[in-house]
């Protein structure tokens, strides 16, 4: 059955994993994956993740299954987290939360539902998105189109063009909005840009789905909402896909949630219980170990005032190393402009050089980022900045 199979290559971000850690040059930088590091350049536990963690495992008394819509105490309060404890959608009961499998399980679930309600529904994602949207979008058969999003003269948000792009399309169609830290770009909606997008898919009738991967890591944990709070509260229907992973440095334990939002609670039941049997069909029952630590640490104040704590530092420090790399380009690369990349918001940012330049930039100088010139500004540190910038300014040099 399976002779056949050819080898296919593995997704850019996987590959480039592989080959970083392959690579046994002392000097190397990895600016690929989207984890975030610190100082030392690692991925550390957070504080008070270790912290729920240690509570979560003595306390535990039993592995049997929770649900197959997971944790009903993390949903609550990842719900919370996400819309606010007064949003309009929880006071009205019109929004639902199942647990899924990181973001990716929530995109998917996402996907699933809609395909499940409209089989010909035809998603738009942003010029670029992040890889992975396309297969975990249409794996499951939807078609995916493109709306344009970046603009490379600016290293910001072409929302003219956006704009004009999603007037054009027939209502229900479903449109794949970042909620902040755009991946791959680092270019996000400013608030008015949010209400006027917001204006435009009431007026067409677009079904939103917000992908929140990165609350806290661009302005702040309320500032990153804003567009999410704002949709949920005045749209009859959203989806929104919520990943642990970056928050709570979570990655490997897969936690996450989708949320969606229904004009009736009715509706709302409705979707719900779609949702549950098509998790049980891909997934049966979420993993709980990340939705539990999570949980304890949003509803145990010391623990929500430190990990708070902890994802500003996060921020501080990503926005720190982006003023600090645009001041060494400056100094290297004085012909060329990359002053964008401090005003970028999130782990990404895209230099906005050739795949050329950035082969050798792997090649010559061990500094790893994806063909498309994305690079994860956590992956930087101040030890290796100067080596970094250097390193443009020889490859730019040809
Ligand atoms: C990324 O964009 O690098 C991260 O979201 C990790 C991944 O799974 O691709």
């Amino acid at each position: 059955m399976f002779e056949r199979l050819e080898t296919v290559i593995p997704d850019p971000i996987l590959g480039l994993m592989a080959a970083f850690r392959a690579d046994t040059d002392p000097r190397k930088v990895d600016l690929g994956v989207g984890v975030y590091r610190d100082e030392r350049g690692e991925t550390p536990v957070l504080r008070a993740v270790r912290e729920a963690e240690g509570a979560v495992l003595a306390q535990q008394t039993t592995k049997s299954y929770v649900a197959a819509s997971g944790n009903a105490a993390f949903n609550e309060a990842i719900e919370r987290l996400v819309l606010g404890d007064q949003h309009e959608a929880r006071l009205t009961a019109r929004v639902r939360t199942v647990q899924a499998p990181g973001g990716c399980g929530a995109l998917r679930l996402g996907a699933e539902l809609i395909r499940a309600a409209s089989p010909d529904a035809v998603v738009h994602v942003s010029t670029p998105t992040w890889a992975n949207h396309v297969p975990l979008l249409s794996g499951c058969g939807l078609r995916l189109e493109r709306y344009p999003y970046f603009d490379p003269a600016t290293g910001g948000v072409q929302f003219g063009d956006m704009m004009a792009g999603l007037e054009r399309l027939p209502a229900r169609s479903v449109v794949l909005l970042h909620a902040s830290c755009h991946n791959p770009t680092g270019a996000d909606l400013s608030q008015d840009e949010w209400r006027e997008l917001l204006a435009l898919v009431q007026g067409r009738g677009l079904v939103p789905f917000i992908d929140m991967a990165y609350q806290g890591l661009g302005e702040g944990l309320e500032a990153d909402a804003f567009g999410v709070r704002l949709f949920c509260a005045e749209l009859p229907e959203v989806l929104c896909a919520v990943s642990c992973s970056k928050n709570f440095g979570l990655y490997r334990e897969r936690t996450g949630a989708l949320h969606i939002v229904n004009e009736t609670t009715k509706a709302a039941d409705a979707a719900f219980s779609q949702l549950v049997r098509l998790a049980r069909g891909i997934w049966s029952m979420p993993p709980d170990h990340g939705a539990a630590i999570v949980h304890r640490v949003l509803t145990e104040a010391a623990l929500r005032a430190a990990w708070s704590e902890e994802v500003d530092a996060m921020r501080g420090r990503i926005q720190g190393l982006r003023h600090e790399v645009v001041r060494l380009l400056r100094e290297h690369c004085p012909q060329r402009d990359f002053s964008f990349i401090a005003a970028q918001r999130g782990m990404f940012s895209y230099l906005g050089i050739t795949s050329a330049q950035v082969q050798a930039l792997r090649a010559r100088h061990h500094v790893y980022m994806t063909d498309d010139s994305r690079m994860n500004v956590a992956g930087l540190r101040r030890e290796n900045l100067e080596y970094f910038a250097r390193a443009i300014a020889q490859v730019l040099a040809g």
